[in-house]
């Protein structure tokens, strides 16, 4: 297998370790069957450890151990069990528990209204699927419909689906390699924007010191060149902040936008982890005042109790019209539509926005200021509660310290916290927008003495 982009896998020791000495005889002996049970992969099944419990920000395993989710698979924004969705979800079960094709339900159009109203630029026009992964390949479509061409142009490390399609635009060999090839024809890759790691040669200062002048977005030049070789890419599909995290550096998404313009190529974001709050705006790209031609969103949509995810795109978009792009049986499920319209109703209501926004700031600080103190922290980054530190054997070369990425994991685990590391060296921490301050700087303070231990 390839170079390891997604986050603590099973097949390591430590791993092995952790479980042999924390999990109680319940939870081995669900392991057990869970992995007798299931097909194995090696970012699930065998699993870490059995859960039994998930509420607000917190889940509990079967020893009753509680975890204060950071990861959460970015669908917890309004934290789990919210007592307002579920009996949204119950009467919503009374009312109508179904639609079949072919029949409008208030739910899925009140939905659908909902997306249009609060998307950027003009998106409007709506198609639910059941995953994002599905909802990505549904973009795909449509833009092959409304350009004539196929190509797509996506980035290296991303992931956008377990889909061959949206296999195809991931960036992971984890996902792409191997006996999920042959991949759709036509799918070309960029190295991203990574500003710690510039793959264009411009890696930002040790001292952060100002970048621009010197690398003059060469990220950004590579999507317009290769748009401008390929000369018919239909699409250029990214996330606008990498779940990794990396945040764009100014001024990219704009140069982006304008080199899709000019070659006719559409913008799609998939704000699937980034949508509904978690940088601290509605949607990642309003931090860049980019709006793309089709966005897709998923995850936090379901309010972390069902799965939906939707594309919503430019009005004009409305292409296929003869054909049937998002053919799923539960497209217009009211179940899930219900869901999803009271989850961005509540995150409306509680202000989940802007407080993430703020609290993310607070967290920025701490974390800033930790890395002050500790020489293993490389760097830290992030915006809103999509935030990440990134761990190293040395500042100078920047050498990746997975070991000690995974060792941090398992002691935080042991004082209570859950989250994931990604690229095997970035704790990535993507708390619940309910996190209260105090929650924060305790998972904060756990990382650090984990890290200095
Ligand atoms: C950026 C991104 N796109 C797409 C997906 C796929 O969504 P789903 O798992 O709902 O198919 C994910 C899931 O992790 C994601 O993070």
């Amino acid at each position: 297998m390839g170079m390891q982009s997604e986050g603590d896998t099973n097949l390591t020791g430590s791993r092995a370790a952790w479980q042999a000495r924390a999990l109680d005889p319940a939870a081995r002996a669900l392991l057990a069957r869970d992995s007798r049970s299931f097909l194995h992969q090696s970012v699930s099944t065998p699993c870490l450890n059995a859960i039994a419990r998930a509420e607000g920000i917190w889940i509990e395993d079967t020893a009753g151990r509680r975890f204060m989710d950071f990861h959460g698979n970015n669908v917890h924004h309004i934290g789990y069990a919210h007592p307002r969705l579920k009996r949204a979800i119950a009467q919503q079960m009374e009312a109508l528990s179904f639609a079949p094709r072919r029949y409008a339900c208030e739910p899925a159009v009140a939905l659908a209204e909902k997306l249009g109203m609060i998307a950027p630029g003009n998106l409007s026009k709506v198609l639910l699927t059941t995953g994002g992964s599905d909802a990505v390949e549904v973009a795909v479509k449509i833009a092959r419909a409304a350009t004539g061409r196929f190509k797509t142009l996506s980035f290296w490390d991303s992931f956008h689906g377990a889909g061959i399609g949206a296999a195809s635009l991931s960036g992971e060999s984890l996902f792409r390699a191997g006996p999920a090839a042959p991949l759709v024809a036509g799918a070309q890759h960029v190295a991203p924007f990574a500003c710690y790691r510039c793959r264009y040669g411009h890696d930002v200062d040790e001292d952060g010191a100002p970048f621009l002048a010197r690398c003059r977005t060469a990220c950004a030049d590579m999507v317009d060149y290769v748009l401008a070789r390929e000369g018919d890419v239909a699409a250029v599909i990214a996330e606008p902040a990498r779940a990794v995290p990396y945040l764009p550096p100014p001024g990219y998404w704009r140069a982006v936008r304008d080199a899709c313009d000019r070659h006719g190529a559409l913008l799609v974001f998939d704000e699937i982890p980034t949508g509904l709050g978690k940088t601290g705006r509605m949607f990642a790209c309003e931090h860049e005042g980019v709006a793309p031609d089709m966005l897709v969103l998923g995850k936090a949509l379901g309010g972390g109790m069902l799965p939906i995810a939707a594309v919503i795109a430019r009005p004009d978009l409305d292409v296929g019209a003869e054909w049937a792009f998002g053919h799923y049986t539960h497209e217009k499920n009211p179940i899930t539509a219900r869901a999803a319209l009271t989850t961005i109703e509540i995150i409306e209501d509680e202000n989940l926005v802007a407080y993430a926004a703020r609290l993310g700031e607070i967290a920025l600080e701490r974390m800033t200021d930790m890395k002050r103190r500790l020489p293993a922290i490389g760097d830290v980054r992030g915006r809103g509660l999509l935030l990440g530190i990134e761990l190293v054997r040395s500042r100078t070369e920047k050498l990746p310290d997975p070991a000690l990425a995974e060792s941090v994991l398992y002691r935080a685990l042991d004082a209570g916290l859950s989250f994931k590391t990604t690229m095997g060296n970035v704790l990535t921490l993507t708390p619940p927008l309910i996190t209260t301050e105090a929650e924060m700087l305790r998972a904060l303070a756990i990382i650090e003495e984990a890290i200095a231990a």
